[in-house]
């Protein structure tokens, strides 16, 4: 695939079986790591970052796995990371061996904080290393990958001196990790037009981001990032990963297509055209967030976007109204476009008498508005000692009114 024909859409890396099982606690064992990565290429996902082959036996072993039966011709990339050291690197490229479309991701911290306490190391050490450790990735394989960590508190002349380099020794796609997740929407635009206007060789990669959520700004960093000429983005199913985790897949996809028109321009597309600006089959969403969620053992919450329980349901009975007279009153996506069968009206005390009148006849119950009034100020005392009113509380109801045994 050419860089030019890559970057009309966004490029989508996925990193659940990597950043993502950083999570605390979301340890995955080869076979459940098989079994998301195929799910991962049922979702269309271009580069699966499938672990961290030097970490452990068994990350190793899922690496290779993953490379052998979800890395097939016309599959998806397969990636592992390796911090830019010998060992790191040939382990990476051993595991990745089996795949048709293989990338070594190569990384050293370049913030001074890093150099300073972590890497002891001054900036031309770090500078003779990345090159050095991507023209041996480069050895191995054609794709590679290099990432500065902490590149969003890298001094900036620093910065586009070792990008400068990392592109000169073969580095194919350079992604800029905002690994503390520090920075702000604007300063991250201002990060990659810096970039795009200092390193003059950044042209010939892919520039790539990846945002972590400490400030919850992981998704709108990347979205910004993808304004400002980004064109891949790493993230996670259900947002998942290191401390407060990633830039959630489903979001920055769902917000390329919902709001397409906005972003169609930035492709060099008019506005209006219907081309996707990703590769992912949104269908798919809900049932790999549910793979995930289950295998991972990190529950979603409610109100997460796109993929939490009450991402699609409607409790006030203004919102229900609107809903039963017309869908987009208040939803901007279908449930059907994540994979969901539908919308739920969620009964409860800010409903209204239209929902309520709505699901009664859902169940076979024609009540005349004389049983209707009754029926829904017993279900408003009702719904004041419930959190929700399930449908055997409605029944339940709406026989007393009628007096139904
Ligand atoms: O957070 C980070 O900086 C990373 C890099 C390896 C991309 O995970």
């Amino acid at each position: 695939m050419s860089i030019a024909s890559q970057t009309e859409r966004v490029i989508i890396f996925d990193t659940t079986l990597r950043d993502g099982e950083q999570s605390p606690g979301a340890t995955l064992n080869v076979e459940e790591k098989l079994a998301i990565a195929h799910q991962l290429a049922l979702l269309g996902v271009d580069v699966i970052e499938a672990g961290f082959a030097v970490a452990s036996p068994g990350d190793f072993q899922a690496v290779k796995s993953i490379a052998e039966q979800v890395g097939i011709s016309g599959g998806p990339i397969i990636c592992s990371l390796a911090r830019a050291i010998r060992q790191d690197i040939q382990a990476a490229a051993e595991a990745l061996k089996p795949a048709a479309h293989s990338r070594i991701h190569t990384m050293i911290s370049t913030s001074d904080i890093h150099l300073k306490y972590q890497l002891k190391k001054s900036r031309s050490e770090v500078l003779a290393i990345a090159e050095e450790m991507i023209a041996y990735a480069k050895s191995f394989v054609d794709d590679v990958e290099f990432s500065p960590m902490d590149a969003s508190r890298t001094e900036r002349e620093f910065l586009y001196q070792v990008l400068k380099v990392a592109i000169a020794a073969g580095a194919t796609t350079i992604n800029i990790p905002d690994t503390v997740g520090y920075c702000t929407p604007k300063e991250m635009g201002n990060l990659i037009q810096g970039i795009r206007e200092n390193v003059p060789n950044i042209e010939q990669v892919i520039l790539s981001v990846h945002t972590q959520n400490d400030l919850g700004l992981a998704t709108a960093n990347a979205l910004a990032a993808i304004e400002y000429g980004v064109r891949q983005v790493e993230c996670t199913i259900n947002g998942i990963g290191e401390r407060a985790g990633n830039a959630a897949l489903e979001e920055i996809v769902m917000a390329l297509q919902v709001r397409k028109p906005f972003f169609n321009p930035y492709f060099g597309r008019s506005v209006d055209s219907e081309t996707p600006l990703t590769n992912i089959k949104t269908q798919e969403i809900y049932k790999t967030s549910s793979l995930v969620s289950q295998l991972t053992g990190m529950l979603i919450q409610p109100n997460k976007a796109i993929v939490g329980a009450n991402a699609f349901a409607h409790e006030s009975g203004i919102h229900q109204d609107g809903i039963i007279k017309h869908r987009e009153t208040y939803e901007i996506m279908e449930a059907a476009a994540i994979g969901l069968p539908e919308n739920r009206i969620v009964l409860g005390k800010h409903s209204g008498r239209n929902a309520f009148r709505t699901r009664l006849k859902e169940l076979g119950f024609d009540l005349n508005e004389a049983d209707l009034n009754k029926a829904f100020n017993r279900f408003k005392e009702v719904a004041d000692k419930k959190k929700e009113i399930s449908d055997w509380d409605l029944e339940a109801i709406a026989r007393d009114e009628m007096q139904i045994q």
